[in-house]
């Protein structure tokens, strides 16, 4: 396991949406860098803070351009960030009660998701998006 090195692919092509992935995997390489020097536990508050604010600020500016530019994968893609908001809550529920090595636990899960998430649900409505009102779109 390395650092995540940004690539074209993670791109969907706005770039507003584009900004905010790459602030993310910033967060997710910051927690990266935490376990690997076994101070993991030292920054799981913070990561979990920081992604509670992001899937909302986030996911709501992805949800509005969709809806603004009347994407037709709407629903199901709100249903996924659903799943995510859920696991951080759980995640952040465990983190009052447990000791145990969740810092590495919330690292696997974050660079598998947001990477799955992003090439594969966040770059269906890339294109579109773009087709209809531009790179620059906020
Ligand atoms: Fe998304």
């Amino acid at each position: 396991m390395a650092v995540i090195e940004w690539k074209d692919i993670y791109e969907t092509g706005i770039v507003a949406l584009d900004k905010e992935h790459r602030g993310l995997v910033e967060e997710i390489n910051r927690l990266y860098e935490a376990v690997r020097d076994k101070r993991g536990e030292d920054v799981l508050e913070d990561i979990l803070n920081m992604l509670t604010t992001y899937t909302v600020d986030h996911f709501q500016h992805e949800e509005r351009l969709m809806a603004e530019y009347g994407f037709p994968g709407l629903e199901e893609h709100r249903k996924v960030h659903g799943e995510l908001i859920e696991k951080v809550a759980a995640m952040k529920a465990r983190a009052q009660e447990e000791t145990g090595d969740l810092a590495r636990e919330l690292l696997k899960f974050l660079r598998v998701w947001v990477l799955e998430h992003i090439v594969d649900v966040d770059k269906r409505y890339g294109i579109f998006l773009e087709s209809r009102g531009g790179r620059f779109i906020e």
